[in-house]
């Protein structure tokens, strides 16, 4: 279990009522699980910008399966990166469009070099990096 620390926020009266207003919309129980995520969110930053470790992120393109050169060449690039790739989710869209979403983990720069890859093919209609985190340094 982990150890938790109290301290205190000062902080502008209509500072607290936005953040307040916002963390209603988002759901949160209360301030304190808002602030934790906010703080785990600049941390996994701070990590992708530092790029020493390892990390994990998912990589999401939508295609036309119809387009063959297209489906060939987003294979052989997930078979060329496939130590890093850890596992890819297909999903047909309907009778044309693909959703693919790939687990992908290594070095961001690495990361962001394969995403590059995919997101840049021709035909492929939307792409999107999505940093994530191991979650080790994060309680
Ligand atoms: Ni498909």
């Amino acid at each position: 279990m982990n150890d938790i620390v109290r301290f205190g926020i000062s902080l502008p009266k209509g500072l607290l009522r936005n953040f307040d207003r916002l963390i209603s919309i988002k759901g949160y129980a209360n301030r304190s699980e808002a602030i934790r995520d906010l703080l785990r969110e600049h941390l996994v930053e701070q990590e992708w910008e530092k790029g020493e470790k390892e990390t994990v992120a998912t990589i999401s393109i939508v295609y036309d399966h119809r387009k063959r050169e297209l489906a060939n060449t987003l294979i052989s690039l997930q078979h060329q990166h496939h130590p890093s790739i850890l596992s890819v989710l297909h999903t047909h869209l309907d009778e044309h469009n693909c959703l693919e979403v790939a687990v992908v983990k290594g070095k961001p720069k690495k990361i962001k070099k394969i995403a590059d890859k995919l997101i840049s093919t021709k035909g492929v209609k939307f792409g999107k990096l999505t940093p994530a985190t191991l979650g080790k340094d994060l309680n």
